[in-house]
């Protein structure tokens, strides 16, 4: 299965090469989509100064050698020294007749790699955030598309599940007791217990006199220390705390579409045990160094104000390990244990010089080599109406499950109006699809290092760049093969492309391999989203000039039927990559 791109290309090349030389051949041949032909072959313009001639000229010359036959019916230089090339129908039928037979539709199966991916990590015992949302979606359709090209993904849920707080955690789990109401927060609003939990530690931090044994500050910094000393009496609450704290999570994963379960966590606590050999080890090889009582790497080309090195920590001074030390057990245990081939950590951009000082200190040591890449991909802000951090009016951040539960309502009053003739628990379905929908949509459809703006009216919206527009296109195919009774799966005749939009929509439906390859080697879903974006487009501006039911025969109605299908099985599978669910009806 080629697109019509890759099976350009080494046309071009050779053309280049013929034109300018063989040591051109590897020359990039800027293949890009233009509005005056199928495709425009930039390269004259990027190799012109390179061979010292006019850009028209080498255009001319790589004409002049560009060996098409069968493959495009027209070529000619327009403009400065572009190459504007239009690709035969009939080969543009016999490619499409190819993706139609596969099941696939086009997507290529790569050769198969090790590829953890790190994405969603909340943190137990706190509310997940808006900020979470992004690394949970964009990291679940990162898992989803490598999967889909083949790949052994390895989803890890690095979830914050250890460090000082667990001490007052659970000394305030003792006291409401593991079956209270106050205990059934972690499942519901672990915000609220933590909040309390906090209340009372600063409460009896300020208290006087300080320091008496059963005070509530104190007993929870005795509880860290019996946590890190492994006391079992300790470790079972803490466990308690742990599987009140999953219910929440997987309720949030379940309402989102999200594929993590419980068989991916792999939390901070999972590497307890390695903690002090990390540390032996990068001191045994010299790369660590012991300053002011914490044991630190130095690593070169880190320097803070006034030329200050500054040093990633691995041992404070109390003994304690922290963050960096858990991420370099981890990137260890990545590539040795799970023999990873790449590594995909999804998390705030705000981290991007902590995983370049854990990698660096990691590939000191031996524990990540330069046959595995590791990619931070890095995800940017989500902010409120007045372009600062998403909150709520009181201004705490704003909770997840409230923003998704806003989002199925603002569906709901969207779907109310549009099909008041489908039952209640119908529309309450497509509300759940929208909404949620929506909001991945939003998420996915902007770059994952950008911010955007959080607009529930604007994402629900059933007209412009939104899920609700595609999951709408969606809809509507399943509709047309519902009125004829047809399977849309096994309606996979040949087609003709007569009608300028036919040819545009198989066009852009070739181009689905392409895209999805290319998400898994950038990891920019936006880049599926776009695609499909514009798919739908390709497909309503087919649907309003070509007839399909009512084609004038009815092999052309087959074939647009069979058009039809072929969109309606790539936006499902697109969809899909995304975590984006495929309404029956809207
Ligand atoms: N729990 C962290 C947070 O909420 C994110 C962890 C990301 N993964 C990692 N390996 N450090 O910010």
């Amino acid at each position: 299965m080629v697109s019509p791109l890759v099976a350009l290309t080494p046309t071009v090349s050779a053309a280049i090469a013929a034109a300018l030389g063989e040591e051109y051949r590897d020359a990039d041949p800027v293949l890009r989509p233009s509005q005056f032909a199928d495709v425009q072959v930039n390269a004259a313009l990027a190799l012109a100064k390179k061979v010292g001639r006019a850009p028209r000229d080498v255009a001319a010359a790589i004409v002049e050698h560009l060996d098409v036959d069968g493959l495009a019916d027209s070529v000619e230089v327009s403009g400065p020294g572009f190459v504007n090339v239009r690709y035969s129908d009939d080969w543009l039928a016999g490619l499409l007749a190819d993706v139609v037979a596969d099941d696939r539709v086009g997507v290529p199966t790569e050769a198969r790699q090790t590829i953890p991916i790190d994405y969603s990590a909340p943190n137990v015992a706190k509310e997940m955030h808006v900020g979470h949302l992004r690394t949970t979606v964009v990291g679940d359709s990162l898992a989803r598309t490598l999967e889909h090209l083949g790949h052994r993904v390895v989803r890890q849920n690095h979830v914050g599940d250890w460090g000082t707080p667990f001490g007052m955690l659970i000394e305030h789990l003792l006291e409401v007791g593991e079956h209270s109401s106050e205990a059934e927060l972690l499942g519901t609003d672990p915000n609220a217990f933590y909040q309390a939990a906090r209340v009372k530690f600063d409460a009896a931090e300020k208290a006087e006199p300080a320091g008496s044994a059963g005070d509530f500050d104190t007993r929870a910094r005795g509880r860290v220390v019996k946590l890190q000393a492994g006391d079992p009496d300790t470790l079972r609450h803490w466990h308690e705390l742990l599987d009140l704290s999953k219910q929440y999570f997987n309720r949030v994963y379940r309402t989102l579409g999200v594929t993590l379960t419980d068989d991916d966590l792999a939390g901070e606590s999972m590497y307890n045990d390695v903690l002090a050999d990390i540390c032996d080890e990068l001191e045994a090889k010299g790369i660590a160094t012991m300053s002011d009582g914490a044991l630190c790497v130095f690593l070169d080309g880190y320097t803070g104000r006034e030329g200050k090195p500054v040093p990633l920590i691995i041992r404070k001074s109390d003994g304690g390990y922290g963050y960096a030390t858990t991420d370099l057990a981890t990137i260890r245990h990545r590539v040795q244990k799970l023999g990873a081939d790449r590594v995909l950590y999804v998390v705030g951009a705000t981290q991007a010089l902590h995983f370049r000082m854990v990698w660096d200190t990691a590939r000191k040591a031996g524990w990540l080599t330069d046959d595995v890449e590791v990619t931070h991909v890095q995800i940017g802000n989500v902010l409120g109406a007045d372009r600062k951090i998403l909150k709520t009016r009181s201004g705490k951040p704003l909770r997840l499950v409230a923003l998704l539960d806003d989002a199925v309502t603002t569906a709901r009053s969207v779907i109310d109006g549009t099909r008041p003739d489908l039952d209640d628990d119908t529309r309450a379905t497509i509300a759940r699809q929208i909404g949620i929908g929506a909001v991945k949509y939003a998420d996915l459809s902007v770059a994952h290092d950008s911010e955007y703006v959080f607009d529930l009216d604007r994402m629900v919206s059933l007209t412009g760049n939104t899920g609700p527009y595609l999951q709408y296109v969606v809809a509507r195919i399943r509709s047309i093969f519902r009125q004829v009774g047809l399977d849309p799966q096994a309606q996979r005749t040949a087609v003709t492309l007569g009608e300028p939009t036919e040819r545009a929509l198989a066009l852009k439906l070739l181009g689905f391999g392409d895209v999805v390859a290319e998400v898994g080697a950038t990891y920019e879903p936006h880049r599926l989203a776009g695609y499909l974006f514009e798919l739908a487009q390709s497909f309503s501006a087919f649907y309003e000039s070509c007839p399909v039911l009512k084609a004038e025969t009815d092999e052309l109605k087959q074939s647009r039927l069979t058009l039809s299908a072929l969109v309606l099985r790539v936006m499902v599978t697109g969809l899909d990559l995304l975590g984006v669910e495929a309404p029956e009806q809207m």
